[in-house]
C-alpha cells in the first residue's frame, strides 16, 4: 500500500493504483477522454492532467499514467492545471468541433475562444476504439495508420477485415461518434447550443443559485 496526498486529503490505496483512479475513489472530478478503466492506459488526451508538487517546484502530469507512489503529493484543480486544461481543450476542440463530449467539457471549463486553425478531423486519436477492439474484442479490425499530422485510425487497407465482429463497440466508445453534436451553428469552432455565452446577470443580493435570472431577477426572501 502507498501513502499520497491529492488536494489535502491523505489516501492509502494499492500499489499499481493510478492518481485518477485514487482522486476519483475520493470523489474528487478530474476529467478525462482516452482513459477506461477496462482498457489499459494511453495518456494521450492530456486533460486529465494535475499539478504534482515537488518541494518548491512541481510538475503537470497525466493522472491516468501516474502511478500514486509513497509522499506524493497532488494538486487537482490547480490554476496551473485549469490554465493548461483550457489550452488542451481547446487543441481538442479545433481538431473535432462536432463533438458533444469536447462542446460540453468546453463549455464546463468556460473555453469561450478557439485559438487554433479548426480542422474538423472527427477523431482526437485518443485510441480508446483501438485499445477496445484489441484488448476487449480481442480483435485487430482496426488500428493507427500514418505518423504526425495523417496519423489515423483505419482498417487495413480500408476495407472491414475478417477480423471484425460488428460489435459496434468501436463508436460506441468513441467520444466523437458516440455524442456527435449536431448543431449547425458552429462559431469559430465553438457550438452556442449548450453553452452559454452570455453574460449572467446575478441579483443584486447574489447568493450564488447558479438559476439563471429571468428580466426582474430573483426574488429575495
Ligand atoms: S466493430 Fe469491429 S473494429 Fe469495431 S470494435 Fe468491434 S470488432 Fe473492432
Ligand atoms: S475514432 Fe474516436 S475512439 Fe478512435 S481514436 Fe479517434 S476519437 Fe478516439
Ligand atoms: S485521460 Fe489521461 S491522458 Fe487522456
Amino acid at each position: 500500500m502507498v501513502t499520497i496526498s491529492i488536494d489535502g486529503i491523505r489516501t492509502v490505496v494499492p500499489e499499481g493504483t493510478t492518481v485518477l483512479e485514487a482522486a476519483r475513489d475520493l470523489g474528487i472530478a478530474i476529467p478525462s477522454l482516452c482513459h477506461n478503466p477496462g482498457l489499459s492506459p494511453y495518456g494521450a488526451c492530456r486533460v486529465c492532467i494535475v499539478e504534482v508538487k515537488k518541494g518548491e517546484r512541481s510538475t503537470i502530469e497525466a493522472s491516468c499514467t501516474l502511478p500514486a507512489s509513497d509522499g506524493l503529493v497532488v494538486i487537482t484543480n490547480s490554476e496551473r492545471v485549469r490554465k493548461n486544461r483550457k489550452v488542451l481543450i481547446e487543441l481538442l476542440v479545433s481538431s473535432c468541433p462536432t463533438s458533444k463530449t469536447l462542446q460540453d467539457l468546453a463549455a464546463n471549463y468556460g473555453v469561450n475562444r478557439i485559438r487554433f486553425a479548426i480542422k474538423d478531423k472527427n477523431c482526437i486519436l485518443c485510441g480508446l476504439c483501438v485499445r477496445y477492439c484489441k484488448e476487449q474484442m480481442q480483435s485487430g479490425g482496426i488500428g493507427f495508420v500514418g505518423r504526425g499530422t495523417s496519423r489515423k485510425v483505419a482498417t487495413a487497407f480500408g476495407v472491414t477485415p475478417q477480423e471484425c465482429r460488428n460489435c459496434g463497440g468501436c463508436e460506441w466508445i468513441c467520444p466523437v461518434c458516440e455524442r456527435a453534436c449536431t448543431a449547425a451553428n458552429l462559431t469559430n469552432g465553438l457550438c452556442g447550443g449548450c453553452q452559454n455565452l452570455m453574460h449572467v446577470e446575478t441579483c443584486e443580493l447574489c447568493v450564488h443559485c447558479s438559476e439563471s435570472v429571468n428580466a426582474r431577477g430573483h426574488r429575495v426572501y
